[in-house]
């Protein structure tokens, strides 16, 4: 199947690009940061006018994985009318264009749509209440998908891995100070599941080959806190633990809200897929794992320039 990867240069994109998956050919949508990558890059700008239609018509994939966004939640409650932009007017756009052709979508959500109040794991069922303008986003752009194509999947997820950049995500955060020796606080009361984005990648590729279509919770199968992630992170790769100090993040200064319960029920997912789901801790032994074969290194020779 060719599948064409929007955002192919941010955190998802890029892991999904490059992992060899079946016998899948992957095209990746990139604005400027991609070159020299194994798989096709079409460049392009998704906010451009006509954008999805040209992509589409020219690269005619079976199925696209839309992972694109401004997923940065501090910067949209910055820029409100950005936001919406590309998180919520761009997915529907793209699903109608997908629709019309006959072309699957993915259409990548976030856990981050709960306000955390509930007790327990929250399932599909489940009445977000979204708390920053990142996640009121982030829950239209699912609306505006499944109104207009509800044979698309839209899954809510959270992973983590390696990134382009070396900063993005949450264990590169905690490798990036433990490494150098400096403390770093971990959040004890923001709890979540979050799953290895290579498992997240093969699972993603897994429901388009099964078919699948709907809303489904798309993380990993246990859930912890940030302080006890960012341990784990300490002891994989053999870091002093006391440099990991517990804290509230109340007291961090983040500028948008933050959900303290973001454990999500993955039941649906790995019923309707037949599988179990993987949890943390494999997770970040497989991270562990590619930063001894020199993932990240080879990850950054692909940036332009
Ligand atoms: N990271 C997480 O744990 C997490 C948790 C929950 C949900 N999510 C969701 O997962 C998805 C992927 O997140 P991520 O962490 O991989 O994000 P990311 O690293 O910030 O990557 C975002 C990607 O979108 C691209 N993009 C932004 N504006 C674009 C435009 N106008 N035209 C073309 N491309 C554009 C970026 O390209 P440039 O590099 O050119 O800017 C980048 O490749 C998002 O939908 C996010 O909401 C992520």
């Amino acid at each position: 199947m060719k599948i064409l990867v929007t955002g192919a240069s941010g955190l998802l994109g890029l892991n999904l690009s490059l992992r060899e998956i079946g016998t899948h050919t992957i095209v990746g949508v990139d604005r400027s940061k991609l070159a020299g990558t194994p798989f096709e890059i079409y460049k392009a700008d998704l906010l451009d006018p006509q954008a999805e239609h040209r992509l589409l018509d020219s690269l005619r994939p079976e199925a696209v994985i839309h992972t694109a966004a401004n997923a940065n939640v501090d910067a949209c409650e910055a820029d409100p009318e950005g936001a919406r932009r590309l998180n919520a007017d761009l997915p529907g756009e793209l699903a109608q264009a997908c629709a019309r052709r006959g072309i699957r979508l993915v259409h990548i959500s976030t856990d981050a749509v709960f306000d955390g109040t509930k007790n327990g794991l929250y399932t599909e069922d489940d009445v977000p209440n979204p708390l920053s303008v990142y996640a009121r986003t982030k829950l239209a752009g699912e609306q505006n998908v499944l109104s207009v194509n509800p044979a698309a999947i839209v899954a809510r997820v959270n992973f983590f891995g390696w990134s382009l950049s070396g900063t993005r995500s949450l264990p590169e955060f905690f490798y990036n100070q433990l490494a150098a020796g400096r403390p770093v606080n971990g959040f004890t009361d923001v709890h979540f599941c979050p799953l290895f984005v290579g498992d997240l990648a093969e699972i993603l590729v897994r429901m388009l080959d099964k078919g699948l279509s709907g809303l489904y919770h798309v993380v990993g199968s246990e859930a912890l806190n940030k302080y006890e992630f960012g341990l784990q992170v300490a002891r994989q790769f053999g870091f002093d633990e006391a440099l990991v100090i517990p804290k509230s993040v109340e007291e961090s200064g983040l500028k948008a809200r933050r959900s303290h319960n973001l454990r999500l029920s993955v039941h649906r997912l790995s019923t309707d897929l037949g599988q179990a789901i993987p949890g943390v801790s494999t997770g970040i032994a497989q991270f562990y794992t590619q930063a001894q074969q020199g993932y990240p290194q080879k990850m950054r020779s692909y940036q332009q320039g």
